[in-house]
């Protein structure tokens, strides 16, 4: 008997889409864009929050967002997804995980997003209490093609790795 330790690593992955309109703001990873058009949702649509919080639930085996954040309930109207994705995070740390990295795409016909990589990045690691270089977030056109390409709505990508201390031995894939 020993108390060694192996740490486990986990991968998540998420994706979302919400359709763009008139009238709504566009707010992606809790970073107010500039744009004629905002995404629509129960929530404030934060497409890119929400990829990220499957990603981690996902990781954590604890279910998707619709689980733990109906958007039936009232109390989730307007809600600020960057708190929603905090508090998914919480989950997953209080079932022994912690966050390694976030990879994530945006996928946007316009407006153009470069600029905002790095204010989206340091919202998304000041959110999760992560350094910068453990948040990555690209941003594609869809080329014309499709909804996404036509303006119609926008999507978002995102995988996470999680480490978690396991038992060694093989009760550890148990
Ligand atoms: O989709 P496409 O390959 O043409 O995108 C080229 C580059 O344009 C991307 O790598 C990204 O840096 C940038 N881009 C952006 N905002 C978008 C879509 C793409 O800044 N909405
Ligand atoms: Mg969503």
């Amino acid at each position: 008997m020993t108390n060694q330790t192996n740490v486990e690593y986990r991968m998540g992955l998420g994706w979302d889409v919400h359709r763009l309109v008139t009238g709504r703001p566009l707010i992606l990873g809790g970073v107010r864009i500039a744009s004629d058009f905002g995404l629509d949702g129960h929530s404030d649509a934060d497409v890119l929050a929400h990829a990220i919080t499957d990603a981690i639930l996902g990781a954590a085996c604890l279910g998707d967002i619709g689980v733990h954040f109906p958007d039936t309930d009232p109390k989730w109207r307007n809600a600020d997804s960057m708190k929603l994705l905090a508090q998914a995070y919480e989950l997953a740390r209080q079932a022994g995980f912690v966050l390694v990295n976030l990879d994530a795409t945006v996928i946007l016909e316009r407006p153009k997003l470069k600029d905002y990589r790095l204010p989206i990045r340091e919202s998304l690691a000041s959110c999760l209490g992560l350094g910068l270089d453990r948040v990555s977030v690209k941003f594609k056109t869809a080329e014309g093609v499709g909804p996404v390409g036509e303006g119609r709505s926008a999507e978002a990508q995102a995988m996470v790795t999680l480490a978690k201390l396991a038992p060694r031995g093989n009760d550890a894939l148990r």
